[in-house]
């Protein structure tokens, strides 16, 4: 097996401009995923609202990258765990822009932990933040993409909604129950949801990423023996970057993913290939 070095991806500049004229709000957009998936949208053509919790200065370098590369966005900082916040930021977003036509219910974290010792705190606030603030992100935007409705010049949907899960949303993973579980109840809402929406040319589809190469799982791939343990769990044998998620995105809420509804998208490397299996069973 060739030692193959992890691959810097291509600048973002062969993101095409299939989100022209549309308004996007990406959670969690200052940093990690959400934040190459706000610049993407940008150079994508969409109006992008950059929302964060902590951290004004990535928030507004975020934004002001998208303003120099020509495109619209601001910062709204809400914690997507809180309806008044989430309440409060599309309503600021539909004054602003005028409506919603994309979400990316991107914002995460982790709290891991051994599960005897996983406080009530800890699983709160994954599952409040995972799993809650997309429930509470979704209904605010399905809400105006159902007053608005289509229109014809701006896409074929009345609106979609990109749900960021993981590989946990099916794969178990010890250590972190509350983590896995909030994937995996993304997965069920996603799913619901796109059922739900779809007879109102609502499109709901979820991106579940493997490693990226983001500030969540620095542990995960900072050194060099912990990236070759890593690389055992991908058969493509690099970590991903964040490009690579954030153009799944892009083609995700575009019309040309028109006939794509309800699925997730596997972004991932080959994680999902059971890879201890590659030499035995
Ligand atoms: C987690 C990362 C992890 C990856 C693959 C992601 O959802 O946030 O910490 O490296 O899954 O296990």
């Amino acid at each position: 097996m060739p030692d193959l070095p992890p691959r810097p991806t291509a600048p973002t500049h062969r993101v095409p401009r299939v989100l022209s004229g549309q308004k996007a709000i990406v959670t969690g957009a200052n940093s990690g995923i959400g934040r190459a998936v706000a610049l993407a949208f940008g150079q994508a053509g969409a109006d992008v609202v950059v929302n964060y919790v902590v951290g004004d200065p990535s928030a507004d370098e975020v934004v002001q990258t998208i303003r120099a590369e020509g495109g619209r966005a601001y910062a709204h900082k809400a914690d997507v765990s809180n309806e008044d916040q989430v309440e409060a930021m599309f309503k600021r977003m539909i004054d602003e822009f005028g409506t919603v036509d994309i979400l990316v219910a991107n914002a995460g974290l982790q709290r891991d932990a051994a599960f005897p010792e996983m406080t009530l705190a800890q699983w709160n606030t994954v599952i409040g933040v995972n799993l809650t603030g997309q429930f509470l992100c979704a209904r605010a935007a399905v809400r105006e993409f159902l007053r608005r409705g289509v229109v014809p010049a701006v896409s074929n949907a009345a609106g979609k909604i990109v749900c960021m899960s993981s590989v946990h949303q099916a794969i178990p993973w010890s250590g972190h129950a509350n983590y896995a579980a909030s994937k995996g109840g993304i997965k069920m809402l996603m799913e619901s949801l796109a059922q739900e929406m779809a007879p109102h040319r609502i499109r709901v589809n979820s991106i579940a990423p493997g490693a990226i190469r983001t500030p969540i799982n620095t542990a995960a791939w900072q050194t060099p023996a912990a990236y070759e343990r890593l690389m055992t769990l991908v058969p493509y044998r690099r970590i991903g970057e964040p490009i690579d998620i954030a153009r799944a995105a892009v083609w995700l809420a575009s019309d040309d993913a028109d006939y794509v509804v309800g699925t997730t998208l596997f972004v991932d490397g080959g994680m999902m290939l059971f890879p201890g299996f590659a030499t035995g069973g």
